[in-house]
């Protein structure tokens, strides 16, 4: 689908599954039009900067190395630290201060890697969700399963923008014709912040006078969003 909205939107975004960066893997990203290095520390902890090495460009994403200090460049073997300093360069007894590689904010919540994005360079001034305090209590004690590698992605290299995921949740019409519900479903609650979206949608006759009853969720979906990256769908139908 065309469209003329901006390909670099505001929030979190998923960038891989926490097993996407192996314990001390460098690996390559490409994402808001630019490249980036991930790498996961000695502490387990995710970290991304733009790929190219600040000293004479090398890619760090390509044959660079987690080191104790941070990443370094294949290159002449500066090291770069998480917020993008410069903390070593081996054959000098100091540091170039001056130069600096962009650092981006990551997050690891449920298996998932959301990096933040926002294209006035603003840091992030909304969290990424834990499901099961946040989104979902239901969830507590369940051991999610990861996506990767039995998932299945069944458009992939589809360029969609996520506005017209989200757009999609609110269109209570498409079901009908798309999903070949019986009737357009109801919205049951709502709930909006400035930053998160949340609504219960009843299908079919049990729901027609619109009215909810907490504690009975058959036949209805679950949507939580937050900004337009993050997206939890629960559906109970009819079967549980
Ligand atoms: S290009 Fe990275 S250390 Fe020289």
């Amino acid at each position: 689908m065309r469209t003329t909205l901006s390909m670099r939107p505001t929030g979190w975004f998923q960038i891989g599954w926490s097993s996407t960066v192996p314990p001390s893997g460098v690996i390559p990203l490409r994402y808001f039009g630019q490249d980036l290095v991930a790498w996961r520390d000695g502490r387990g902890v995710v970290r991304v900067l733009d790929a190219y090495c600040q000293h004479l460009g090398a890619n760090l994403a390509h044959g660079g190395r987690v080191t104790e200090r941070g990443i370094q460049c294949p290159f002449h073997g500066w090291t770069w630290n998480s917020d993008g300093r410069n903390v070593a360069i081996p054959y000098q007894d100091r540091p170039n201060r001056a130069r600096r590689i962009r650092s981006w904010p990551v997050v690891e919540r449920d298996e998932v890697l959301f990096l933040w994005h926002d294209a006035q360079g603003r840091a992030p001034y909304f969290e990424v969700p834990d499901l099961t305090t946040d989104v979902s209590p239901d969830l507590t004690g369940l051991t999610l399963q990861p996506a990767l590698p039995d998932g299945v992605s069944h458009y992939p290299g589809m360029r969609v923008h996520p506005q017209f995921v989200v757009e999609n949740a609110v269109d209570v019409h498409h079901f009908q014709f798309v999903h070949g519900t019986g009737r357009s479903p109801v919205i049951l609650r709502e709930e909006v912040t400035e930053t998160t979206w949340h609504s219960v949608a009843g299908f079919g006759r049990r729901w027609a006078d619109g009215v909810d009853r907490p504690g009975d969720r058959r036949s209805t979906i679950t949507i939580h969003w937050v900004g337009i990256g993050f997206a939890y769908n629960a559906e109970h139908t009819p079967d549980g």
